[in-house]
């Protein structure tokens, strides 16, 4: 164990490399699927609000600490840890961190799935004449049958395994730097056709006037929640990735970069969904069906119905693709730096695993839908702990580590890449690391256990 510090290491070609791989981490189903259903549910603009404060005053600093992390300890999570306070129980924290990624990968692989399915539907033509009941029953009957959305999570974990299977830079930065810019322009033109939609303009209005009345704990909660899962933050995935940083990558703005980018993408996402659902009078509180049962309608009641359905879901495909290959990385980089496997080896480990979990999430949906926990399926309940619990949990303990373990000299250097860039309000910024975030995420808890009331 502990071979964390091996000399070979992989890094990322160029500067763009980094920023690539990152938003490929950070964009993703959390954008595009979680997002609008989040907003849908939790009240509009309020919630969007709620959120974009989570980004900025949490978010962004907890970004650098990570980034911190990774490239001064050249190491996955657990070696990070281990690196920075050796003989210490602190690389626990990276241990969650590969746990919460593994439970994340559960639920992911499923959906990821049913996207590939959709994509299949839309280019063989049965994604169209469908009434909306016939919609809801279709997906009922895919998303609950046994065999069907298991084989698509084999085959996506299959393209995935590929990709890591490649290594750093041929397969994970060289995939992003072509699916990403896809990406951009697809939602671009979906943005474009959604706002100029007969009506659209109420949906504009549900996602920017913020009814302030509608905030309370659950959507503070699920804001804080929702600005960890979609900056692939608090469970050392951008440890992962910052390991294979190079010396002269800025980490202040890099992480600035990628928390615009993401932020840009989930909102445009909403721009791009409740103008068309409202413009065709559908209710946006569905939930987790969203972007599944409600949009197909959306789409067919459009010109060229069938080709904005196969562009809406290769979006989501690819952007879940790129995120899936951060996840996967996460515990593969483990494998072979903690336990010494060969990255083959480990790849093939990790795809079994998460295939096995994957099938579990689908089939709890399904024919294992009457087991509940707290009254959530295996799928929801993975969802529930891991966005809402651990990577909140991941992000205080990071923000105490970076805050008070980590040398003021030390944290300083690294991010000033040796002192030869400047980062005015450095001070602050340890500031909001070692009293603001832990406070502000013991507060958010708190709140919705009921010990206190913030609102
Ligand atoms: N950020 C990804 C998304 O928004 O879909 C999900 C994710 C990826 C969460 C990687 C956590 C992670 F480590």
């Amino acid at each position: 164990m502990g071979k964390s510090q091996n000399k070979e290491r992989a890094t990322f070609g160029s500067k763009l490399g980094v920023i690539f791989a990152s938003v490929g981490s950070a964009v993703g189903l959390g954008n595009i699927w979680r997002f609008p259903y989040e907003t849908g549910q939790q009240g509009g603009a309020a919630f969007i609000l709620v959120y974009l404060i989570c980004v900025l005053i949490l978010g962004i600093p907890l970004v650098m600490a990570e980034f911190y992390l990774g490239r001064r300890s050249h190491a996955n999570p657990v070696g990070a840890f281990r690196g920075l306070a050796p003989n210490t129980k602190w690389y626990l924290v990276g241990l969650m961190g590969v746990f919460s990624g593994v439970m994340i990968m559960g639920f992911y692989s499923v959906v990821s799935g049913w996207t590939f399915d959709y994509i299949f539907q839309a280019l063989t033509g049965s994604l169209s004449d469908k009434t909306p009941e016939v919609f809801q029953k279709d997906f009922t009957a895919f998303s609950t049958n046994i065999y069907k959305p298991i084989i698509w999570v084999v085959i996506f974990m299959i393209i995935t395994h590929v990709v890591i299977i490649s290594g750093v830079k041929k397969g994970i930065e060289r995939s992003a730097k072509i699916m990403m810019p896809m990406l951009f322009l697809i939602i671009v033109i979906m943005c474009i056709r959604s706002v100029t939609l007969p009506g659209g303009e109420k949906g504009l209005q549900f996602l920017f006037h913020p009814d302030f009345s509608k905030i309370n704990s659950n959507v503070i909660l699920g804001a804080m929640g929702q600005a960890f899962f979609s900056l692939s933050l608090g469970m050392g995935c951008l440890i992962t990735y910052s390991s294979y940083f190079g010396p002269n990558v800025n980490l202040g703005k890099t992480a600035v970069t990628v928390a615009l980018l993401d932020t840009m993408v989930a909102i445009l996402a909403g721009v791009m969904i409740f103008p068309a659902v409202f413009s065709f009078g559908i209710s946006p509180t569905q939930g987790p069906e969203l972007v599944f049962i409600t949009l197909p309608n959306v789409f067919q009641s459009m010109s060229f119905g069938y080709l904005w359905a196969l562009l809406f879901f290769l979006l989501l495909g690819i952007a879940a693709l790129t995120s899936a290959i951060s996840l996967h990385e996460v515990t593969t980089s483990y494998m072979i730096e903690e336990y010494g496997l060969t990255r083959s080896a480990a790849t093939s480990f990790v795809t079994i695993t998460l295939i096995i979990l994957g099938m579990i999430c689908s089939l709890s949906v399904g024919a294992w839908s009457k087991f509940t926990i707290a009254g959530m399926n295996i799928f929801n309940l993975f969802d529930f702990i891991s966005a809402k619990i651990l990577l909140p949990l991941g992000g205080l303990w990071i923000s105490i580590f970076v805050g008070w373990i980590v040398p003021y000299n030390d944290l300083k250097s690294e991010l000033t890449n040796k002192g030869t860039l400047k980062f005015y309000g450095f001070n602050f910024y340890r500031f909001i690391l070692r009293y603001f975030a832990p406070i502000a995420i013991i507060l958010i808890f708190f709140n919705e256990l009921g010990l206190i009331s913030l609102s």
